[in-house]
């Protein structure tokens, strides 16, 4: 996600961000509230990503304040006004990622308009903005919809490939999000995928888990450095360490580390714990 304005004004980190050209399918979500600035913005990202993505759904009180995420929503003739311009100036797909109302359900409302006004696909988050992060996400208020001229996608406390299964049949929607269920679990993806069509998925090894935990923290590390990329990387520690045997003495160890050759050496000893 990158904030229009910053593509003109903090271009050093946005460069940073963008996606390499070998990732196949990684769009760029925007952010902002001004519809030129979010043109602009658009255009020049188009060489970068397959898709653009207007985001028109985060709650947080410092990006509704200024008008651009959720406050789309309580805006809607602007997110229409804005789809249209940034669609007319691109050659790549425009998607929306909003949620089903401001304070109250208003999905198929929103839904028709964003289609109408030529955005190729849109994601629900099946909360309202006023919800934030409260409550359930209900998956319910989208099975209303039938006829989609656009494919439209849920988003919503999907954790498991199970949950993945029911949010479809019980919305109808045509694909899922996710969001929390990946951190840790970026496998999550392909074990949707494989549950939708066989019934059946499998569970990463253990080895598998730590090896990407590892090269995560390396990546992190390339991009922040030492130790910014180490600390930064606590937050994903209790998913991808979720249930394994140990788990506990290698999570103390792993607070108090700052070089990545310490990092390697936790991994190291753990590994060995294991066998
Ligand atoms: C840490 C975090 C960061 C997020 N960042 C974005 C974002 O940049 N753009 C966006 O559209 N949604 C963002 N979301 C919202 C998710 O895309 C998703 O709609 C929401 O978390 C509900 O799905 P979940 O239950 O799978 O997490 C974020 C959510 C979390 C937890």
């Amino acid at each position: 996600m990158i904030a229009a304005r910053s593509v003109f004004e903090n271009f050093e980190t946005v460069e940073k961000m963008l996606p390499d050209d070998n990732e196949p399918f990684t769009g760029i979500q925007i952010f902002g509230s001004d519809v030129s600035y979010m043109v602009k913005a658009s255009v020049y990202l188009q060489k970068h990503g397959k898709f653009i993505d207007i985001n028109a759904g985060c709650p947080v009180k410092k990006v509704i304040k200024k008008g651009a995420g959720g406050a789309l929503v309580r805006d809607l003739s602007k997110l229409l006004e804005m789809v249209k311009e940034i669609k007319r100036n691109i050659e790549i797909p425009l998607t929306v990622k909003t949620r089903i109302g401001w304070d109250r359900d208003e999905a198929e409302r929103i839904y028709y308009s964003l289609a109408s006004a030529g955005a190729d696909l849109v994601v629900f988050h099946a909360r309202t903005v006023k919800q934030g992060f409260t409550g359930r996400a209900d998956w319910k208020v989208l099975g209303g919809i039938r006829k989609k001229p656009v494919p439209l996608y849920i988003s919503g406390d999907i954790f498991t490939p199970e949950d993945a299964k029911a949010a479809l049949e019980i919305s109808g929607a045509d694909g899922v999000v996710v969001a929390r269920g990946a951190i840790g679990n970026p496998w999550i993806f392909d074990q949707i995928r494989n549950y939708i069509s066989t019934d059946n998925y499998k569970e990463p090894s253990v080895k598998d888990r730590l090896n990407l935990f590892l090269n995560h923290i390396e990546e992190n590390v390339e991009f922040f450095g030492e130790p910014n990329g180490i600390i930064e990387m606590r937050k994903f520690i209790a998913g991808y360490t979720k249930s394994l045997p140990f788990a506990r003495r290698f999570r103390e160890r792993f607070m108090k580390v700052q070089t990545l050759e310490e990092v390697r050496q936790i991994f190291r000893d753990f590994m060995k714990n294991l066998t």
